[in-house]
C-alpha cells in the first residue's frame, strides 16, 4: 500500500493589501452579484472572467423556480465568454457573493459542476486559470482549478 499527498496552496491577502492591478476583475464580480437573479436562495453570486486579451465577460446565478433550471454564476460568464470569444483563453476568473444586506464574509469558492467546468475550459485552452475567490475583507487565491479539483475528469481520462 503507498499514500501520496495532495497539497493546495492558497494565497491569502487581506482586502485591504490587495494589489490595485487585480482589483478591477473583482470589482466586476463584486458589482455583477448585485444583478443576479436570486430570489430564492437569496444568494446573489458575481463572476468576472478575464480573458487573454484583457476582455472582462461578467455573469451571475440565475435562479428558475424549477431549481435544476437555474445556473451558477461562474458558468454563466464562462459560457458566455466561450460562446462569443472561442479563439480567446480563459486566464483568470473572480467570484464574489452578497448576502443578508452585504459581501458574504466566508469566501465564495465554486461549486463542483462550476469546478469541472473550468477544468474544461483549462484543457481547451492549455492555460491554467486563476480562481479569485472573495469573502469580504479577504482574498484567497489559486493557480489553477487544478488546486480546487485535484484527480479530476478530463478529456485525457478516457484514454
Ligand atoms: N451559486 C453560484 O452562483 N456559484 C457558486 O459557486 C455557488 C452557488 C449559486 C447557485 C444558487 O443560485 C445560489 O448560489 C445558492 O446555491
Amino acid at each position: 500500500m503507498e499514500n501520496f499527498e495532495i497539497i493546495t496552496k492558497i494565497r491569502i491577502y487581506k482586502e485591504s493589501d490587495y494589489p490595485d492591478s487585480k482589483k478591477e476583475l473583482l470589482n466586476r464580480a463584486k458589482i455583477t452579484a448585485l444583478n443576479a437573479y436570486a430570489p430564492y436562495s437569496n444568494y446573489y453570486v458575481g463572476a468576472a472572467v478575464l480573458l487573454e486579451d484583457g476582455t472582462i465577460i461578467t455573469g451571475n446565478n440565475q435562479e428558475n423556480a424549477a431549481y435544476p433550471s437555474g445556473l451558477c454564476a461562474e458558468r454563466t460568464a464562462l459560457f458566455y465568454a466561450n460562446a462569443n470569444y472561442p479563439d480567446k483563453a480563459v486566464k483568470a476568473i473572480a467570484i464574489a457573493a452578497y448576502n443578508k444586506g452585504g459581501y458574504s464574509k466566508d469566501v465564495c469558492t465554486p461549486c463542483g459542476s462550476c469546478r469541472q467546468v473550468l477544468v474544461e475550459v483549462e484543457n481547451r485552452y492549455s492555460l491554467p486559470i486563476e480562481i479569485i475567490m472573495y469573502g469580504e475583507g479577504q482574498i484567497y487565491e489559486v493557480d489553477s482549478i487544478r488546486d480546487l479539483l485535484p484527480l479530476s475528469f478530463g478529456k485525457d481520462s478516457m484514454g
